[in-house]
């Protein structure tokens, strides 16, 4: 069976509200990194630096700020397997600390060449994307000029959302075949980062809100013209059968959820984590709890491309959903813009862009 075909299973077993005899879509589809920057056209536009770092895939039009407008007529290209998909999406970085106290960006593994077969060739960094919807007529795509934020990048206790946001400790290579739904099993997933050594990397969980306001495309704190279902926040809960939408947030839009993993396997020596037994990862804003995980997002798939997707009748999953358009890794890879910001992103570092002078 393909390992595609076993994720699926693994997906519907872990979330039972997409059964029933309603469809089900799921795209699945990687997108390498666009960048690496100090911006964040979303919660910081104009500013540059914006205070830390992020890791942005999708489309060219990314940019220090991002007009609220039809972000597929500004974008040539795209770093997405669907090359209709020119939305960003951006999340931060994680950094190795050293026992000498500087600091080393985790690389991320290359997503695509894992799952999805259709695909030949390996990601530049980068993570995947999931959209999800319970097929025809479930979900309203998002408008243009769409835009949300989901986490806080200050939180650094539980905030009892592991559905929402959460990590997972690769024993093996390759996932180890360990391919269960993430963010659903308290064994298996925590909210905060791993507290041990992952020899096969640590996969990183954003799931963003499933219900919307029906009206406005952003709000003042990019969060709250849209909701988490009813029933509390919970990965995939908003789709299918399950996760009813607030009154006050009645429109349910497509899972959104992105999937990054990090390649830790040059970090795992014990002798250089903290000698207090902690972890030694760091989130780019200074976070080591990973309780202050958090994703951006920019809509800008072109025309009606996703609603078409989503609403794929024949429960579809991968590159024939809605007959969409598809581009190999070694395109999207060449989808590249320049950093605006001009400092270390790579070296070792004393102390962390952005957090120079912070207690951490
Ligand atoms: C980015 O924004 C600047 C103005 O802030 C503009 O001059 C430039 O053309 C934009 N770049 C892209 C790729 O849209
Ligand atoms: C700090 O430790 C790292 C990892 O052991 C090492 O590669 C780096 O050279 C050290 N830096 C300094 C300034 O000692």
């Amino acid at each position: 069976m393909l390992l595609s075909t076993l994720l699926f299973a693994a997906l519907v077993q872990g979330a039972p509200q997409f059964g029933g005899n309603q469809g089900f879509t799921m795209l699945r589809f990687g997108c390498a990194q666009t960048v690496i920057d100090r911006i964040d056209p979303l919660v910081n536009p104009g500013q540059a630096p914006s205070p830390h770092m992020h890791q942005i895939a999708g489309g060219d039009a990314f940019n220090i700020t991002m007009p609220v407008t039809d972000i597929a007529k500004l974008a040539k290209c795209t770093t997405c397997g669907y090359s209709e998909d020119f939305s960003n999406y951006w999340t931060a970085n994680v950094y190795f600390k050293a026992r000498n106290g500087t600091y080393k960006r985790v690389p991320q593994v290359p997503n695509r060449d894992l799952f999805n077969d259709q695909y030949t060739g390996k990601t530049t960094g980068g993570f995947v994307v999931y959209y999800v919807s319970g097929g025809r007529n479930q979900v309203t795509a998002f408008k243009p000029g769409f835009r949300m934020l989901t986490g806080d990048p200050t939180n650094r206790k539980s905030a009892n959302r592991k559905s929402q946001t959460c990590f997972r400790c690769y024993n093996a290579p390759n996932w180890g075949g360990d391919n269960a739904a993430p963010c659903q099993d308290r064994t298996l997933d925590t909210e905060h980062f791993p507290t041990k050594p992952c020899p096969g990397g640590i996969r990183s969980n954003i799931a963003y809100p499933t219900c919307w306001d029906g009206k406005n495309l952003d709000s003042p704190d990019h969060k709250s013209h849209v909701a988490y279902p009813v029933n509390g926040p919970h990965a995939f809960s908003g789709v299918g059968t399950g996760g009813a939408c607030p009154s006050t947030h009645p429109v349910k839009i497509p899972q959104l959820m992105l999937e990054i993993v990090w390649d830790t396997s040059a970090f795992n020596n014990r002798a250089d984590w903290p000698t207090d037994g902690s972890q030694p990862f760091v989130l780019s804003t200074g976070d080591n709890t990973g309780y202050g995980q958090h994703g951006d997002y920019v809509f800008g798939w072109e025309g009606d491309s996703l609603q078409r997707a989503m609403d794929d009748a024949r429960g579809c999953m991968g590159a024939s959903c809605g007959g969409l358009k598809t581009q190999q890794p070694a395109a999207g890879n060449k989808c590249v813009v320049p950093g605006r910001v001009h400092e270390e992103r790579d070296g070792w570092m004393s102390e962390l862009p952005g957090m120079e002078g912070m207690p951490m």
